[in-house]
């Protein structure tokens, strides 16, 4: 049961392992070919199993699902896709039950076009009350027929969509950073302000144990919304420069402080983690504070390449930064927005965030390759002090599908990049839970999956890896209950120097080795715990990881 004395009491985030649930592709509880709630009530034995201390639900509201839902036109109500408010209210009860927390997702930079206030706002006057909640803004040159300024949307193409007033005549245009049904709030307006507080009491009301705020870095722009060209090899997300007008605005920080307070009003601790792609931990660091955020994604970790030095320096300037702010470091690998990372790890080619792979992509991983460096990297991940985020499906070793067909992806990255970038559409593929069910079990019939499955994904399947001692899921497994057991959550790095393509140190009474190499590495003596892959007698093979017990 969740109570204040279980899970270490108070702000239990800063050490939590907590398991992101993509819903569309989690598990299909009513048959229709798409996840939903009660699927996910179903099959938390399973996660209890794994031993998780919370789960983060990706966006299950009202949402006309241009893009998976981060685009809401209901706030506060559950998308008929996805079933009810009493499907919710049944698995936060049953979550917290087995002792699991539940953080939900909030998406407060854009609504949905559907959303009641936007349809106001193209429907009332140009300057009125209604278009303050939205960047509605006037063309520039004659007609106003070029748009307000030259940025661009993340998914491609511009950032602004031209109106048409009410007799037909094009009117003002207004701004979205992501696609033209994802219209930008203005955060100057007061009543966008009350709205979110309203949100968060909504779902905290409910019982939930935090949010995941998207996009939290984009809510304010830059005074007069100045011209930006951004480096075209930057991600998606656009993590990777500075001075960007539409990111990281010092006004942000009112906001998270304004929702900090709101929390600190209700009992429990409740979490607040960021999702901002900055493109430094550094500045990262900077929301994540006692008085704004709990906790930041480390998008700088996830990117980091298989390179023993680059990872160990981004470990370092993990616990610096974030220690600096009094805060624990995150740590995570793979999300809903990049390639897994039993692909991304064994990339030969240049791929930014939001890119995907896909038939054509240069630089296709060996599967066999990515999977042995992923186990590695998760091994690395587990054992390091702070709260690590792990994305359903890595616990099985879940490859990226590449070869899905064209015309089954539904990212709108794809359709917005006229198929220049595959998108994020293939590490969304539905879960494998039973190799021999239609749909490996994901839905309850044999309705298609919403992303096509691909053939020879058996082996993946949960059952088929619960059978095999050496599978993923029983290192997953095991990862989480030494974690669990030595506190490794909650405790110090000390390094150790075993030569320069590993990463070694020690964590309390354990000491982590992982060899990002060509050439065996000499172990320590000790207890072996736990190992990503079979050891050659006392070393360590390349691409494999190992927790040994110090003596
Ligand atoms: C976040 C989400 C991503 C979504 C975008 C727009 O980055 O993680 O999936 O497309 O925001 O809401």
């Amino acid at each position: 049961m969740i109570s204040g004395e279980t899970t270490a009491g108070a702000q239990w985030w800063r050490s939590a392992v907590i398991y992101q649930i993509y819903p569309r592709s989690f598990a299909d509880a009513n048959g229709d070919g798409v996840g939903d709630l009660a699927g996910v009530t179903a099959r938390l034995p399973a996660l209890e199993a794994l031993g998780v201390d919370a789960i983060w639900l990706s966006p299950f509201y009202v949402s006309p699902q241009k893009d998976a839902g981060y685009d809401v036109a209901d706030y506060c109500d559950v998308d008929p896709l996805f079933g009810t408010l009493d499907d919710f209210d049944a698995l936060r009860a049953a979550a917290h039950a087995r002792g699991i927390r539940v953080i939900v997702d909030l998406v407060p930079n854009h609504s949905s076009d559907r959303h009641p206030w936007f349809q106001d706002a193209l429907r009332a006057a140009p300057g009125g009350p209604e278009r303050a909640r939205y960047m509605f803004r006037d063309g520039r040159g004659p007609g106003g027929d070029l748009p307000p300024n030259n940025w661009q949307s993340l998914f491609g193409g511009p950032a602004w969509t031209r109106t048409f007033d009410a007799d037909g005549t094009p009117g003002q245009w207004y701004l979205h950073l992501f696609d033209t049904s994802q219209p930008d709030f203005d955060w100057a307006s007061e009543d966008v302000r009350a709205e979110f507080r309203r949100i968060l009491r909504f779902w905290l009301d409910r019982g939930v144990d935090g949010f995941r705020v998207d996009v939290a870095h984009g809510l304010v722009k830059a005074e007069g919304l100045p011209d930006y060209t951004p480096d075209p090899h930057a991600g998606s997300m656009g993590g990777d420069e500075y001075g960007v007008p539409y990111w990281a605005q010092p006004g942000v920080h009112d906001i998270f402080r304004d929702w900090r307070s709101l929390l600190e009003e209700y009992d429990g601790d409740r979490a607040l983690c960021a999702e901002a792609w900055l493109p430094s931990v550094e500045m990262t660091s900077l929301w994540v504070r006692p008085d704004e955020m709990s906790q930041a994604f480390n998008f700088a970790y996830l990117e980091t390449p298989w390179d023993a030095g680059r990872l160990r320096a981004v470990i370092d300037e993990s616990l610096r930064a974030y220690g600096a702010v009094g805060a624990p470091s995150t740590w995570v690998l793979s999300n809903h927005d990049v390639v897994r990372h039993t692909a991304r790890l064994a990339l030969t080619a240049e791929n930014p965030q939001g890119h995907g792979i896909g038939p054509d992509s240069p630089g296709r991983p060996i599967p066999e390759l990515g999977l042995r460096r992923a186990r590695a990297a998760t091994t690395v991940m587990l054992a390091l002090p702070g709260s690590a985020y792990l994305y359903q499906g890595e616990e099985l070793g879940l490859p990226e599908v590449v070869d899905l067909p064209a015309a089954a992806r539904q990212d709108p990255t794809w359709a917005r990049s006229y198929g220049e970038r595959y998108g994020r559409d293939g590490c969304r593929v539905p879960l494998p839970w039973e190799a021999d069910a239609p749909s490996y079990g994901f839905g309850a019939t044999h309705a298609p999956p919403w992303l096509p499955q691909p053939e020879g994904w058996e082996p993946f399947a949960r059952d088929s890896q619960e059978r095999d001692p050496d599978s993923t899921l029983h290192l997953y497994r095991r990862l989480l209950g030494a974690r669990r057991g030595a506190r490794l959550g909650a405790g110090t790095l000390e390094w150790l120097s075993l030569g320069e393509d590993s990463v070694a140190f020690r964590n309390g009474k354990v000491t982590i080795v992982a060899n990002l190499g060509r050439a065996n590495v000499p172990l320590p003596a000790g207890r072996v715990i736990v190992a990503s892959a079979p050891l050659s007698g006392a070393e360590l093979p390349p691409d494999a990881a190992v927790w040994i017990a110090a003596e």
